[in-house]
């Protein structure tokens, strides 16, 4: 089911009432507010169970409004935003007067990006503003990539969700800092590296996954229940099938160079050869593998470059370490 005009117009309503919408971007899901609303932002924060210091995204309804939400955008910022958007690319920007500090957990800068997901620009057109929006899951868990994984997540603490059916992407928006001298990835994502260097003509320095540097960026993100344990490719059908005799619910992720083997397992998941397939199912089959009970993932990783260095660093961050409660 994808959202009708009504919808589209109810939801625009619930964000100029303060409330909160859940709304499809081509990457996943979001949990909106109205950017200039200041408890609504608030609002946000605690329906995720996030700390204020993170910082959020404001979606933006296309490049032209860029200068109403930040200032001193250096010509390599409005070089990514007109080759890249709408699109999986978030900018990292100074912020202008109009984003609240709220939305950026106090800093002076701003994310912002245009999804590139009819049924999002339709919302941000009727609403005539600015959209903050965090991927709508509770903190630190699997990022929503339907609707119905939205309202299993959040419940009733969302007050609308526009279903604009699974996201295409599947992995978070790729988050390009373009404050400082030479531009870097803070986020790896859905616009690869590759083709941001073809763009810029020059490399990029991508941050390792151990280092949190970025605020609302901890080792463990991304994680379902049940832990997540990487080897390497040829060792994942040993190291699940030892796990499973040991007596784990054992999910296993079956590299695409393995498939069809027979594994002694609780679940198995066959993982698509095609890197753009496997980042629009990744968060569903971790999802998949929680629902039917696992306790332990195996996976491995796959080589990082194009989408694999996204779909890398979120598998890293789901077998990180995890606070203890
Ligand atoms: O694809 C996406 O980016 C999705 C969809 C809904 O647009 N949104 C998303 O939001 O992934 P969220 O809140 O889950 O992740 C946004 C990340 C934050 O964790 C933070 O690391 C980074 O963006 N961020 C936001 N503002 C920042 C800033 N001013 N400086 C550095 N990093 C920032
Ligand atoms: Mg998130």
């Amino acid at each position: 089911m994808t959202a009708r005009t009504s919808d589209i117009e109810k939801a625009a309503g619930v964000l100029r009432a303060g409330g909160l919408v859940a709304l499809p971007t081509e990457t996943v899901y979001g949990l909106g507010a109205n950017a200039e609303d200041t408890a609504a932002v608030a609002r946000i924060f605690q329906v995720k169970g996030r700390p204020p210091s993170h910082p959020l995204i404001v979606h933006i309804g296309g490049a032209e409004h860029l200068d109403e939400w930040v200032q001193d955008v250096p010509a390599t910022a409005r070089l990514l935003a007109e080759h890249f958007w709408p699109g999986p690319l978030t900018l990292v920007l100074r912020r202008g007067p109009r984003v609240p500090l709220e939305a950026t957990g106090g800093l002076e800068t701003v994310a912002v990006r245009v999804p590139d997901h009819p049924v999002a620009l339709a919302l941000l057109a009727a609403s005539g503003g600015g959209v903050t929006a965090p991927s709508a899951n509770r903190f630190g868990q699997v990022s929503p990539t339907t609707a119905n994984d939205v309202r299993a997540e959040l419940g009733d603490a969302v007050d609308f969700v526009l279903d604009g059916g699974p996201c295409e992407v599947g992995v978070e928006s790729t988050i390009v800092d373009v404050t400082g001298d030479a531009p870097s990835i803070l986020r790896p994502g859905g616009v690869t590296r590759e083709e941001l260097e073809a763009v810029l003509g020059f490399p990029l320095a991508v941050p390792s996954t151990s280092h949190v540097r970025v605020p609302g960026q901890h080792p463990s993100h991304y994680a379902p229940r049940a832990w997540v344990v990487l080897v390497e490719p040829e060792k994942v059908i040993a190291e699940a099938e030892l796990a499973q005799e040991l007596g784990h619910q054992v999910g296993v992720f079956v590299p695409a160079s393995f498939a069809g083997a027979p594994v002694k397992a609780h679940a198995v998941v066959a993982v698509p050869t095609s890197m753009s397939a496997y980042a629009r199912g990744l968060y569903g089959f971790l999802r998949e593998l929680d629902q039917q009970g696992c306790d332990l993932i195996v996976a491995s990783l796959p080589v990082e470059e194009g989408l694999g260095l996204a779909i890398a660093n979120r598998l890293r961050r789901a077998a990180g370490p995890r606070p203890t409660v």
